[in-house]
């Protein structure tokens, strides 16, 4: 009798502790599985924005990229890119490449039927489209070509799919259908530098918004050159390839295409623009990122003279250049545009930098690092050229002042250059 309920209660024991056990296991089961489950989707999610690489900083701007846009006003941070990515998921069309794949209907539809040409680029029309998620984007239709396949479309759409910056127009997503290539990108409200630098329509920027430019798109061609990996040259750098968002920061588009439709038809396998090429590419045929750099520093002249290479621009600059000997008098090549307001130092050291970026030997050239320095160097010492001038005891109360003083009026545009600011003062001085 003793050993019967001796034996029932080491039974029931066992039970309950095998019972305990198997309940907290099924607990923990549950448990990790939710989890997994939540580190799954934003795993994706992520994926579908950053595929494969993204550069340190980068992958933080790309949020706010898509974001910032006056295009997307009901979208704020965070929400509104989960937003719209549950809108591109919901079409189940998230490519291998981590890149959205837009149905050729969609994108026919937000065109209109492919009427809203807002370009020509290099390699076929570029139309403005409104998505049914209310984002605009802009969609270039890449002229048909035989000799690309599939496979080529894919290795490029993946390429350009991995290149992130807040200076470069980034690819957000693709289409491949009806034997159209299209590719999709952000859409930059405020047109090409080209249209701001030579439009009598636009009015003419200010010089200080041209400092922050041509550093905007250095920044962007420096991770290009050494962000990027492997590293990308451009080969095409002209002021019709920057474009501006709605608070005129800009940014590098037409990047990472390699198209036989580049191919000049006047001087057989050189590509580019005609005024914007490097020589020593043009007698070599070998194009390195020192060409980049000379195409960047005729942009530079552009962005001073306020006349392009087909206007005569570097004659102008090399009879300039006798004068100044490559020091100071630059002011002579001023764009009247400015209507003498400008910085006689600042414009004098962009165009010393200028002149080295378009140095015939490109040893001499200066890397796109270096440029970003120089550039940034110019911005500090106009900060610090304010702050002594006002003598104002609070960092706070200058970088407002300086921001009043800016062409910029909208708030978000002053956050934005403001940001800019900080991380110039952050940088590093050599
Ligand atoms: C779109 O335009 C093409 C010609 O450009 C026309 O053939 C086609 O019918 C149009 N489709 C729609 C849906 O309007
Ligand atoms: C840039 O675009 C914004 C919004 O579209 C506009 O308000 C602003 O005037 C534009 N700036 C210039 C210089 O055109
Ligand atoms: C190129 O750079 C070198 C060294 O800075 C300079 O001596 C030379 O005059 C430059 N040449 C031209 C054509 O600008």
């Amino acid at each position: 009798m003793k050993g019967v309920s001796r034996g029932l209660i080491i039974g029931i024991s066992i039970g309950v502790i095998i019972g305990a056990v198997l309940a907290i296991a099924a607990l923990f089961c549950i448990r990790f599985r939710k989890k997994r489950a939540q580190i799954g989707s934003s795993c994706s999610r992520r994926a579908a924005t950053i595929p494969i690489r993204a550069n340190g900083a980068d992958c933080c701007t790309i949020l706010s990229d898509s974001t910032t846009g006056q295009e997307s006003p009901k979208t704020s941070g965070v929400n509104g890119m989960t937003l719209w990515l549950d809108g591109t998921k919901r079409r189940s069309v998230v490519s291998a490449s981590g890149i959205p794949k837009y149905p050729y209907k969609e994108l026919q539809r937000a065109t209109h039927n492919f009427t809203t040409v807002i370009g020509q680029g290099a390699f076929g029309p570029v139309y403005k489209a409104q998505m049914t998620t209310g984002e605009t984007v802009a969609v270039k239709m890449l002229a048909t070509n035989s000799k690309q396949g599939e496979r080529e479309f894919q290795t490029e759409v993946i390429l350009l799919g991995r290149l992130h910056h807040r200076n470069l127009v980034n690819l957000v997503g693709y289409c491949e259908e009806k034997g159209k290539h299209m590719l999709v990108y952000v859409y930059m409200s405020n047109g090409s530098l080209a249209s701001h630098l030579y439009s009598e329509k636009q009015g003419p920027l200010s010089w200080d918004l041209r400092v922050y430019i041509a550093l905007d798109v250095a920044r962007g061609l420096e991770y290009l050159h050494d962000g990027a990996v492997p590293p990308v040259l451009h080969r095409d750098i002209k002021s019709a390839n920057i474009l501006l968002d709605q608070s005129m920061r800009a940014r590098v588009a037409d990047f990472g295409l390699s198209r036989e439709e580049m191919v000049n038809p006047h001087a057989s396998n050189i590509r580019g623009t005609f005024g914007y090429l490097d020589p020593e590419y043009i007698s070599s045929k070998t194009f390195t990122k020192k060409s980049d750099v000379y195409s960047f520093g005729v942009l530079l002249f552009e962005l001073i003279a306020g006349r392009n290479p087909q206007q005569g621009l570097l004659e102008h600059v090399e009879l300039a250049a006798i004068n100044t000997e490559g020091r100071v008098g630059w002011e002579e090549i001023a764009d009247s545009h400015l209507d003498g307001i400008y910085d006689v130092q600042e414009l004098n050291d962009m165009a010393a930098l200028a002149y080295k970026c378009i140095n015939h030997s490109a040893r001499k050239r200066p890397s796109m690092r270096d440029i970003v320095q120089a550039l940034s160097r110019i911005i500090k010492l106009r900060h610090s050229r304010k702050h002594q001038r006002k003598a104002l005891p609070t960092t706070l109360e200058e970088v407002s002042i300086d921001m009043d003083h800016s062409e910029i009026h909208t708030p978000t545009a002053a956050h934005l250059r403001g940001e800019s600011i900080d991380s110039i003062a952050d940088a590093p001085e050599d």
